[in-house]
């Protein structure tokens, strides 16, 4: 039986987080990200997968290679959300259920961020609460899956 994991995808321009526009994406790396998704789902003896890409058929192609073996994804498409039915097709394949994070409040910023093409197919949202959202989103994940974790 392979690891149990949960699939962390970020979108473009994550790969610059701690430097890009810091006064609203905070100081914090995407390496940061990435170690706090592990020590979170890792308390609970779960594994992480995580990709990041600028490049949306990339991003698509990491969700069909998970879509059937992860436990849940978490999923900052960043730009894409306003923007790609393509990853929303992807992920409306996934067996297990979807978070939506974004670092920065959406709904504070730009009309064009207010609209997503994921929230709808997502099992919950987190905008708006830093790199923190992440680990409410794996935490999210792990209730919403913790009746599958016990037969594994
Ligand atoms: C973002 C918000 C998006 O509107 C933006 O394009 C991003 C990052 C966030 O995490 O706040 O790149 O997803």
């Amino acid at each position: 039986m392979p690891e149990k994991f949960i699939a962390v995808l970020n979108g473009p321009n994550l790969n610059l987080l701690g430097t890009r526009q810091p006064l609203i994406y905070g100081s914090d790396t995407l390496a940061d990200v990435e170690r706090l998704c592990a020590e979170t789902a890792g308390a609970y003896g779960i594994g992480i997968e995580t990709f990041q890409s600028n490049h949306e058929g990339e991003l698509v192609e990491a969700v069909q290679r998970w879509r059937t073996t992860a436990l849940g994804f978490v999923v900052n498409a960043a730009a894409y959300t306003h923007t790609s039915v393509a990853i929303r097709d992807a992920l409306a394949t996934i067996d297990g259920p979807l978070m939506e994070v974004h670092i920065s409040n959406v709904h504070a910023r730009e009309e064009f961020r207010h609209h997503s093409y994921l929230s709808d197919i997502a099992s919950g949202v987190i905008v708006g609460c830093g790199i923190e959202g992440y680990r409410f989103a794996i935490e999210r994940l792990v209730t919403l899956t913790s009746h599958r974790s016990q037969d594994a």
